[in-house]
C-alpha cells in the first residue's frame, strides 16, 4: 500500500480495461488520479474508484492543454502520466483504407506524442516523474491482419526511448518507458473474439499464442504499469516491459 503515496496521476482510456484497472489499483496505492475517456461511462467508473474524470477525446490536440491546465489548477502537481487510450483493427492491408489505417496512427500513437509533449511542462515543475506508454507486444514483433496497429504501437516503443533520452539529457528526473502486453481479455479483444463465426475457437487460439497456456489478466498487466510509476522503477527508463506469458520470447 502507498506506493504512490502522494502523486497525482493522469491515465487515458480509464473507461474500462487496463486504463480501469490501474486507475484503481493507483487509488488504492494513495495516488490522487485523473481518469480520461472519450466514452462517458468513465465518470461513473470514476466514481465507483474514487478519482475524477474528464471527457476527453486524446486525438483532439486542444483537449490537452486544456485537460493539464486543469490538474495545475485542481491538483497542483502531475507525477505520473498513462498513455493508455488505445483502439484495435484486424484488417488485411491490402483491404485496408487510408482513413482506416489513420485512425489508428491517430488514436494509438498521435495521441502518445500529445500527451507526452503537453504534459511535460507540468511533470517538470512538479519536480520529475514517470510516463508509461502502453504499447503492445505488437510493437516488437508484426502480426497478419494488425499492420495499422503493430505499425502504431512500434511508433509508441521507439517513441518511448527517444523522449526517454530526452529527458536523461536534460536530467530533469522524468523516466519514460513503454509497457508490452499480450493478449488480455480486455472489451479490445473480446471486439475480436465476438467478431468471429466461432468465439471460442479465436479464444483459444489466442491462448495458445502465450507459452504460459493463457492470455493475461488486467490486474497483471495494472501491476506492470504500477511498478513503472512507482518510484521502485528509479533507474528504468528507455525500457520495455514485457507482460506477455512468454510470447515473444520464442
Ligand atoms: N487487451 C489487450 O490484449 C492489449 C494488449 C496489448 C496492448 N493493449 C493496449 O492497451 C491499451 C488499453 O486497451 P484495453 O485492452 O484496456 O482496451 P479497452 O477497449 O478495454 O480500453 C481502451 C479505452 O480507451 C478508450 N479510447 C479509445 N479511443 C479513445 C480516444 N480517441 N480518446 C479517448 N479514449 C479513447 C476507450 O473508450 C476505452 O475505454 C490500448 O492502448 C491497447 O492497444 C491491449
Amino acid at each position: 500500500m502507498n506506493r504512490l503515496a502522494g502523486k497525482v496521476a493522469l491515465i487515458t482510456g480509464g473507461a474500462s480495461g487496463f486504463g480501469h484497472a490501474s486507475a484503481a489499483l493507483f487509488v488504492r496505492e494513495g495516488a490522487s488520479v485523473v481518469i480520461t475517456d472519450r466514452n462517458p461511462a468513465g465518470a461513473e467508473v470514476a466514481a465507483e474508484i474514487g478519482c475524477r474524470f474528464v471527457l476527453q477525446d486524446v486525438t483532439d490536440e486542444a483537449s490537452w492543454p486544456a485537460l493539464i491546465a486543469a490538474i495545475a489548477a485542481a491538483e497542483g502537481r502531475l507525477d505520473v502520466l498513462v498513455n493508455n487510450a488505445g483502439i484495435g483493427l484486424f484488417r488485411r492491408i491490402e483491404d485496408m483504407t487510408l482513413a482506416e489505417w489513420r485512425k489508428v496512427q491517430a488514436v494509438n500513437s498521435d495521441a502518445v506524442f500529445l500527451g507526452c509533449k503537453y504534459a511535460l511542462p507540468l511533470l517538470r515543475r512538479s519536480g520529475g516523474g514517470s510516463i508509461v506508454n502502453i504499447a503492445s507486444v505488437a510493437g516488437k514483433s508484426g502480426a497478419p491482419l494488425m499492420g495499422a496497429y503493430c505499425a502504431s504501437k512500434g511508433a509508441v516503443t521507439l517513441l518511448t526511448k527517444a523522449l526517454a533520452l530526452e529527458c536523461a539529457a536534460e536530467k530533469n528526473n522524468i523516466r519514460v518507458n513503454s509497457v508490452h502486453p499480450g493478449y488480455v481479455e480486455t472489451a479490445l479483444v473480446q471486439g475480436h473474439i465476438m467478431a468471429g463465426t466461432d468465439p471460442d475457437k479465436a479464444r483459444r487460439y489466442l491462448e495458445k499464442l502465450h507459452p504460459m497456456g493463457r492470455m493475461g489478466r488486467v490486474d497483471e498487466v495494472a501491476n506492470g504499469i504500477l511498478f513503472l510509476a512507482s518510484d521502485e522503477s528509479s533507474f528504468m527508463t528507455g525500457a520495455e516491459l514485457v507482460l506477455d506469458g512468454g510470447l515473444t520470447a520464442q
